[in-house]
C-alpha cells in the first residue's frame, strides 16, 4: 500500500508530487463519505489529536476539528488566549504537557515561521502545520489545488493567477509550491510593495496591471491583505488598493473567458472582491470549505497511518 513520504505535514516544501495525488486520491474517498447520511467512519478509533491555535481561527480550525471526529479520533482543543501560555510558558513546555496525556498528533496554528519544524524535531508525535506565521499553509494549499482538479479536470497546465498580499502570506507561498509541483503555470500580482524581491526566482512570474493578469488567468485566487502582519503602510489607502486590485462584477464580465474565482477566506467583502463576485456562480469559495474537511481528513488518516506504536 502506498503511503506518504514524511512523518508530518510541515509544508509543501517536503512534499513530493506523488505525496499530493495520494492526498487528493484519499480525499476522494472521504468526500464521498461525508456526503453520506452517516458522514463518519471508525478509522481513528484509537487516536488522540490536540488542536493547538496560538493564533485566531475560525475555518481552518472548524475544519481540522470536523475532520478529526468524522475519522472517530479523540481530540483535545486548545486556545493561546485561554492557556498557560499567557502566564510564560515555553511552547515546548506546554506541549510537552500535553503529550504527557498521550497526544499522537498535534495539528498548529503559531505566529511564527517554522514553529511547527521545531515542535517536529522537539517532541514525539505527527505534527500538522495549520499556518505558522507568514510561512506556510500546506492543507489551504491541498484543498485549494484539489478544488482546481475538480472544477477543471486537472492542475496540470492551468494558468493560475494569485493577487494581494504575497509579501505576508502563507497561503500564496504554499499555493506557489503546490501549483509548482503539479505542473501549473502561476503569476502574481498586487502592490509592488507586497510582491517579495525573490519571487521570480520562484518560477513566477509578475503582472501588476489587474486586468491584463486576469485575460491571461484560468484561476484568480484572490487574497486577504494581512493587516494583522503590517508595522507599516505597504499602499496608500485601501479604497485606492480596492480600484487597483479588487475584483467586481463588471470586471469579470468584461474578461473574454469565463474565470474561476477563490478566496482562502475570511473575505473582506468589498475590498478584494465585491459580494456579487464572492456570491457568483464563477466563485468556489465554497468549494474551497467544503473539500478541506476532505483533505484534512486525507492528510490526518495517511499521517495517521505512519505513527509507530
Ligand atoms: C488564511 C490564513 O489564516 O492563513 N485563512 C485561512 O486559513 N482560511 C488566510 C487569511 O487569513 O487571509
Amino acid at each position: 500500500m502506498s503511503e506518504l513520504s514524511v512523518n508530518h505535514l510541515l509544508g509543501i516544501k517536503y512534499l513530493t508530487l506523488k505525496d499530493i495525488d495520494l492526498i487528493f486520491k484519499t480525499a476522494d474517498h472521504f468526500k464521498e463519505v461525508i456526503n453520506r447520511p452517516i458522514k463518519k467512519v471508525p478509522s481513528l478509533r484509537d487516536i488522540t489529536i490536540a488542536n493547538l491555535f496560538f493564533e485566531d481561527s475560525t475555518r481552518t480550525r472548524l475544519s481540522f476539528e470536523l475532520a478529526e471526529k468524522r475519522l472517530s479520533a479523540d481530540v483535545v482543543n486548545f486556545s493561546a488566549a485561554s492557556s498557560s501560555v499567557k502566564k510564560g510558558e515555553t511552547l515546548i513546555d506546554t506541549v510537552n504537557n500535553i503529550l504527557a496525556m498521550k497526544v499522537d498528533m498535534v495539528v498548529m496554528r503559531h505566529p511564527n515561521p517554522g514553529a511547527g519544524i521545531f515542535l517536529s524535531k522537539h517532541v514525539d508525535a505527527s505534527i500538522i502545520n495549520a499556518g505558522d506565521g507568514t510561512h506556510e499553509h500546506p492543507t489551504q494549499a491541498l484543498l485549494d489545488s484539489y478544488s482546481i482538479r475538480e472544477r477543471l479536470g486537472e492542475v496540470k497546465g492551468k494558468k493560475v493567477l494569485i493577487v494581494g498580499d504575497i509579501l505576508h502570506s502563507r497561503v500564496a507561498l504554499s499555493n506557489i509550491f503546490a501549483l509548482k509541483l503539479q505542473g501549473a503555470e502561476i503569476k502574481v500580482c498586487g502592490p509592488k510593495t507586497l510582491i517579495p524581491k525573490y519571487i521570480e526566482s520562484l518560477g513566477v512570474t509578475v503582472e501588476t496591471n489587474l486586468i491584463k493578469a486576469l485575460e491571461w488567468c484560468d484561476v484568480a485566487n484572490m487574497l486577504r491583505v494581512q493587516n494583522e502582519r503590517m508595522e507599516i503602510s505597504y499602499f496608500p489607502s485601501t479604497r485606492e488598493y480596492t480600484q487597483q486590485f479588487g475584483l467586481n462584477k463588471q470586471i469579470l464580465d468584461s474578461l473574454k473567458k469565463e474565470i474561476i474565482v477563490m478566496h482562502p477566506g475570511p473575505i473582506n467583502r468589498g475590498v478584494e472582491i465585491t459580494s456579487d463576485v464572492a456570491d457568483s456562480k464563477q466563485a468556489i469559495i465554497l468549494d474551497q470549505v467544503q473539500n478541506g474537511v476532505a483533505i484534512r481528513m486525507a492528510a490526518i488518516y495517511l499521517l495517521a497511518s505512519k505513527i509507530k506504536r
